[in-house]
């Protein structure tokens, strides 16, 4: 009798548990959202709530930030809804600021995309229509222009001097450039070679590493070079190989990052028919990003850069954003548009 009236207490008591335990479930998943509340009362509070929006109103998200009510209530007048306004707020300040001058834009699959620029939105949509990358590679793509021919709309760069400078087929340098603090390093063929004084450290322990990690001298061919030489040498290319068979391999004049004197073109002076072999490759690309230098025309990336794979040419860069290139894999367009550009 009394193991009866136990088992009875045992199991009002589990009952009593289960049902406490529901009713705070139900709770909880009623609870109205905090945040939400704040929205209502802080637009209330700066007298910016319109009865009119009081369904969208509830489901945003108060955020601490400048203009959170009108920019909520611009956002609405758009006619975004709530839960869009959300993802809007992931945005950058800059693509928010334009967003806001727009009619109404479908940008949810862009948010959380670090790089997305507004300014491109059309053409994300239409690049994605013909090729098979993912949303996060199209908006690098075409931020890097990749979605115009090359030399079609090119810009003259406005740092030639930096070390970040990009020249390619999009930028060329102002007319006749040259570097003011060009030195000279003794070259492959007894020449003298110039290129700029802040990589000549670094460019000489990288040819000591080269020595003493794999015994070969690593010797530069050319590195600065300027407009006219690099006109004689695409003119003569041309002359050979025709136009488009020179442009997968030669810049244009005014296009070859040579001219920013942060380029060498490099040789084992052992070898005479090819400047370096694969393995003397394998241990340049595994190591020249510690002596601040990148491999600036990569294997599989020439779609990117618009050159043949050359083992051979390395770019100074510094040693910090060589790791961050050489570590992820980039280019040093995909570099800049992922790690610089700010939009
Ligand atoms: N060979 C490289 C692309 C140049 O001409 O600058
Ligand atoms: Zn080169």
């Amino acid at each position: 009798m009394r193991k009866r009236k136990k088992i009875i207490k045992r199991r009002a008591l589990l009952l009593i548990v289960i049902v406490v335990l529901a009713i705070f479930t139900l709770f909880w998943l009623n609870k109205p959202n905090n945040l939400q509340n704040k929205t209502i009362e802080i637009l209330k509070k700066n007298d910016a709530y319109n009865k009119e929006y009081d369904k969208e109103y509830q489901d945003i998200k108060y955020l601490d930030i400048d203009d959170f009510s009108s920019k909520v209530n611009k956002y609405l007048s758009i006619g975004y809804t709530g839960k869009e306004i959300n993802n809007l707020f992931k945005l950058s300040k800059k693509n928010q600021d334009k967003l806001l001058e727009l009619e109404k834009k479908d940008i949810t699959k862009f948010v959380n995309i670090k790089n997305f620029n507004i300014d491109n939105l059309e053409r994300y949509n239409e690049y994605l229509k013909n090729n098979k990358y993912d949303l996060i590679d199209i908006v690098t793509y075409v931020n890097i222009n990749l979605d115009k021919d090359f030399y079609t709309e090119t810009k003259e760069v406005q740092d030639p001097d930096s070390l970040l400078v990009l020249v390619n087929k999009y930028n060329h340098l102002p007319s006749n450039y040259k570097p003011k603090d060009i030195v000279y390093v003794p070259g492959a063929y007894g020449n003298e070679v110039p290129f700029r004084a802040v990589l000549k450290d670094d460019f000489i322990k990288l040819q000591e590493a080269a020595k003493s990690d794999i015994n070969i001298n690593l010797m530069p061919t050319t590195a600065f070079r300027n407009e006219s030489f690099q006109t004689t040498l695409y003119n003569n290319y041309v002359s050979k190989d025709g136009k488009e068979a020179a442009d997968t391999y030669s810049a244009r004049p005014g296009y070859s990052e040579h001219q920013t004197g942060l380029a060498i073109d490099l040789k084992n002076m052992a070898l005479s028919n090819t400047r370096l072999t694969d393995d003397n490759f394998e241990w340049l690309n595994n190591n020249a990003y510690k002596y601040g230098f990148i491999i600036r025309f990569p294997k599989d990336k020439e779609f990117v850069t618009g050159y043949q794979f050359e083992n051979w040419h390395i770019r100074y860069v510094g040693k910090d954003i060589a790791k961050v290139i050489h570590d992820n894999n980039l280019t040093l367009e995909e570099y800049l548009d992922l790690y610089v550009i700010e939009y």
